[in-house]
């Protein structure tokens, strides 16, 4: 089987002719055989937008991936399934559950799913909602939950389910998406608050397979602690990953480190970035 996978939302835009970014991610997965899928939708600001420009028709799309519940990720569900149709949805558990980001000054914004599960249900959705690492389609996996055993993979210190900060959210519907090839394996992720070094384990532990050839997408560096950043990208060089093609909730910061450090494999997953496998 041969993929392509095309950023569809990002933070950042290509040359790629009136193309828009978004604080947020979608890829578009297209096997050589079968349908295409969708892995996450972005906020819904500029998915239907870009995949007009770059002629991708989401009415062939039967499946679609969320990552996890955040508005980033799951915001373009509703447009989506009213602009093109129903659509099987596959989600943690944990997707509906409401979520914040609290700042050090105190001020509390709402972070979750913009739409309700019967909203969506009403829209067309049709939605399998699973933890376990799973096959969905040939050669198509979904992480589900990620154990959280890399001690220095401590996250994001920002997140709670509730406005007054004290229920911690660890995340734990944050999932990746694992394609087969025959150059090895390739892991889409959506913000990867479990962590990558906790992904690509999770993801050796459930396939027996640790060629892993190219990881691409949100990898949260941005948001976690210097030694995180830097324990992680040191765990990163002895995967030999071929390539890194890092985005969204990567940042500057972060990227320019992997870039500096993994300057091989490094590349930006701007919208647009396509990669053929
Ligand atoms: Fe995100
Ligand atoms: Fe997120």
């Amino acid at each position: 089987m041969n993929w392509r996978i095309t950023v569809l939302c990002e933070n950042s835009v290509g040359p790629i002719s009136g193309t828009l970014g978004e604080h947020g991610f979608s890829a578009l997965i297209e096997p050589s055989e079968g349908t295409p899928l969708l892995f996450d939708t972005g906020q819904g600001l500029t998915l239907l937008h870009n995949a007009l420009r770059m002629k991708k028709d989401l009415t062939k799309v039967q499946k679609v991936i969320i990552s996890h519940g955040h508005y980033d990720h799951s915001g373009g569900l509703l447009a989506l399934l009213t602009e093109c149709g129903p659509k099987h949805i596959y989600a943690h558990p944990g997707v509906f559950t409401p979520r914040f980001r609290i700042r050090d000054t105190g001020e509390c914004y709402p972070i979750g799913m913009p739409h309700s599960r019967d909203e969506l249900e009403a829209a067309g959705a049709a939605i399998t909602i699973s933890k376990e690492f799973c096959e969905i389609s040939t050669g198509l996996f979904l992480t589900g939950e990620v154990p959280r055993t890399i001690d220095f993979e401590t996250g994001d210190q920002g997140l709670y389910c509730d406005q007054t900060g004290q229920e911690i959210d660890t995340t734990p519907d944050d999932q990746s998406m694992v394609l087969e090839t025959d150059k090895g394996l390739v892991i889409i992720l959506g913000c990867c608050h479990a962590g990558l070094i906790n992904t690509l384990e999770h993801v050796a532990y459930s396939t027996g397979r640790r060629d892993v050839y190219a990881v691409i997408g949100g990898t949260h560096l941005g948001f976690c602690g210097q030694e995180q950043l830097d324990k992680t990208i040191t765990a990163m060089k002895g995967w030999g990953v071929k390539k890194v093609a890092a985005g969204h909730c990567t940042g500057f910061v972060a990227s320019a480190r992997l870039s500096r450090e993994m300057p091989k494999p490094f590349q930006v997953a701007m919208v647009g970035y396509t990669l053929e496998v």
